[in-house]
């Protein structure tokens, strides 16, 4: 079993280094990480609109997702940015700037770079104990599970959740640029360390046929994962 990353910091700003060092975050992608009671700054109209008829819970998650970005988009001088969503539930970045959300019950983190430099960012975080073995069969191939089945108790709870957190920041990287919904058995997850990973679609045809390093940790009881796709082109303008 993995061990548990150790931050002795109460404040979640102060965790910010620890957290890039950890993920290994390259310098030209902005994050923010915090509790979603750390993350609740006034939305603008058009945010507040699209959950008018919410339940609290979702209200709480859905306002620290955007107090989050906000700050990644400030980072990526797209200060004020007002984030309304897609019809499809993805955030409609501002010019110039792609990014990446997640929330839990308790914690949320938000990522964004410039898109002269990245074509698509994809992170997850994830509560340990919430994917139960009768979930395994609608995310993981029969490989995947045979080999959760290798361990036992905590450490298997542990290697499930990390795969699907993994399978859930690589679908967020693809969809951005596909726009497709795909199955996460398809996601294949290859553990190159105790930190990275190797994350490919499988079968994909022509649809997204790259593999991309993904890295994951786990912190205060959750897994967190991210994967990062550079341009590869130079584009003359944004
Ligand atoms: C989109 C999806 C990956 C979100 O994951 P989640 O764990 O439920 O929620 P997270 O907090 O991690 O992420 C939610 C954020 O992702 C973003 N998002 C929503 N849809 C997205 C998409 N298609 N692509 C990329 N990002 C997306 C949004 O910013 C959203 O937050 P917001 O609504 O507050 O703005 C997931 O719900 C989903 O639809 N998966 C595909 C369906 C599927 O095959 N599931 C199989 C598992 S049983």
């Amino acid at each position: 079993m993995m061990p548990e990353s150790e931050c002795n910091s109460g404040c979640c700003n102060e965790q910010l280094p620890f957290l890039r060092q950890q993920l290994n975050i390259p310098d030209s992608i902005a994050l923010a990480w915090g509790t979603l009671d750390q993350l609740q700054s006034p939305l603008y109209p058009a945010e507040e609109k699209s959950i008018a008829s919410a339940v609290e819970k979702r209200r709480r998650e859905y306002i620290a997702g955007r107090t989050a970005a906000r700050k990644v988009c400030a980072d990526c001088s797209a200060s004020n940015a007002e984030l309304v969503a897609a019809d499809d539930g993805t955030v409609l970045w501002p010019n110039g700037v792609i990014g990446s959300l997640s929330h839990s019950d308790r914690f949320c983190m938000a990522c964004a770079g410039r898109l002269t430099q990245w074509s698509s960012l994809g992170i997850d975080v994830e509560a340990l104990g919430r994917l139960s073995p009768d979930l395994w069969p609608l995310v993981f191939s029969e490989k995947e599970t045979e080999f959760f089945h290798t361990r036992s108790g905590a450490a298997q709870d542990q290697i499930a959740t990390i795969f699907f957190c993994l399978k859930e920041a690589f679908f967020k990287l693809q969809y951005m640029i596909t726009k497709t919904v795909v199955d996460y058995r398809k996601i294949s997850v290859e553990l190159l360390s105790e930190t990275t990973c190797g994350l490919q679609l499988l079968e994909s045809g022509q649809l997204f046929d790259l593999v991309i390093v993904g890295n994951y940790l786990i912190h205060e009881k959750h897994v967190i994962a991210t994967c990062f796709y550079p341009r590869t082109d130079s584009p003359e303008s944004e």
